[in-house]
């Protein structure tokens, strides 16, 4: 699975430790930063990474902030990302099962290390269950197709 991932200043330190987790699990990432503390724009690093996960380059993208929340708007302007904030186990596996999220949001400020760990493994581990949730998708996607954001 090739895992686009991204940050904006808030969410550096962050993402630079799960890049190393992710390929620790086997998976290949691609780093489109940001590499240092100086401040950027969170949907700038948002576009790059939905990009490449709306076009099929990615299967999965991360994205940080600091509090998860912009970066996840960001990437739902994209046709085909399901991007939301995740906190715990719960959510990050629902997220999975239920909602075939492909763009996991992270806050930098409230989520610590080991936990973000944690939660990416769950989330990159858990399988789409499909069935009723498949068509509830469907739907999503045909409100995409009729509001202009076709798929
Ligand atoms: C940047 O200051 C901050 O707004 C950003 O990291 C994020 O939390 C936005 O949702």
């Amino acid at each position: 699975m090739r895992v686009a991932i991204g940050s904006d200043h808030r969410g550096v330190r962050l993402r630079a430790r799960l890049a190393e987790f992710i390929r620790s699990m086997g998976e290949e990432v691609i780093d489109l930063g940001t590499c240092s503390t100086e401040e950027v724009d969170y949907p700038d690093i948002a576009e790059a990474v939905a990009r490449m996960v709306s076009s099929g380059e990615a299967q999965r993208g991360i994205l940080i902030c600091g509090t998860g929340l912009g970066m996840c708007i960001a990437a739902n302007k994209f046709p085909g990302v399901r991007a939301a904030p995740c906190y715990d186990d719960l959510t990050a596996e629902l997220s999975r099962r239920h909602n075939d999220l492909n763009v996991l949001c992270l806050s930098g400020d409230i989520v610590g290390e080991k936990l973000a760990d944690h939660l990416v493994e769950i989330w990159l581990r858990t399988p789409f269950e499909g069935g009723r949730h498949l068509r509830r998708l469907n739907k999503i996607a045909e409100l995409e197709r009729r509001n202009g954001k076709p798929s």
